[in-house]
């Protein structure tokens, strides 16, 4: 796996983007200030990964797509904390190396098989939920798709590339329009 190295940006790139964790909160313990605020001991601070991951100040163009930001080189300059998807401190998430190891493997597996392409006239954009979603315009279809691949569910079958989405349980009755051209 430490070879797929343009993976790994990829990944890197997609969770800067959309992290699915968008906010989360941290209580202080003592009196404190922040950015000229003063914050009294036993505040809930919320903030958001998604905006740090979005602070033009870090990122260059920081809405555009670019795994190569990640080159070592450039990966190097920036400052740890400003990659948050996992959080970051006493409270990290427990599971990072195991969810960074799913994600690679599995878009490793999916895209040496397979062409992915965008569904003509689709527009997909986050939907704010507890977690970050896809939010296509045609839910019935693309976001199916696109909830199952996220959540590391993901089943092709086929060169129809019908789809089996374990977070609702069921499979499509008809085949669907798929995503999916295999190569
Ligand atoms: C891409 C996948 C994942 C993302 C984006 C993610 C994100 C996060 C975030 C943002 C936190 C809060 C960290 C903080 O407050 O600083 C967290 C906590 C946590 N995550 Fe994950 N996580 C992922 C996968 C996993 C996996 C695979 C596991 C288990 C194997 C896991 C287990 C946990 C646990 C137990 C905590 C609570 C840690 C604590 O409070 O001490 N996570 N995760």
């Amino acid at each position: 796996m430490s070879r797929l190295t343009y993976t790994n940006r990829v990944i890197t790139e997609t969770l800067r983007l959309y992290p699915p964790v968008w906010f989360s909160t941290r209580a202080t313990s003592t009196d404190t200030e922040l950015g000229g605020h003063p914050i009294p001991a036993g505040s809930m601070v919320i903030f958001s990964p998604y905006q740090v991951h979005h602070e033009p100040r870090v990122y260059h163009d920081p809405y555009r797509f670019d795994p190569d930001r990640w080159e070592p080189d450039h990966a190097k300059a920036t400052p740890r904390t400003t990659w948050i998807p996992f959080g970051a401190g006493a409270r990290k998430c427990i599971g990072a190396n195991v969810g960074i190891a799913e994600l690679t493997i599995a878009l490793a597996a999916i895209v040496s098989r397979w062409h992915l392409h965008p569904v003509p006239g689709e527009k997909v954009r986050p939907r704010a939920q507890a977690v970050l979603f896809p939010q296509a315009t045609a839910p019935d279809r693309a976001t199916t798709s696109l909830s199952s691949i996220t959540s590391g569910a993901l089943r092709v079958r086929g060169a129809q590339g019908r789809i089996r989405t374990p977070l609702n349980g069921t499979t499509s009755a008809r085949p669907r329009p798929s995503p999916f051209r295999p190569r």
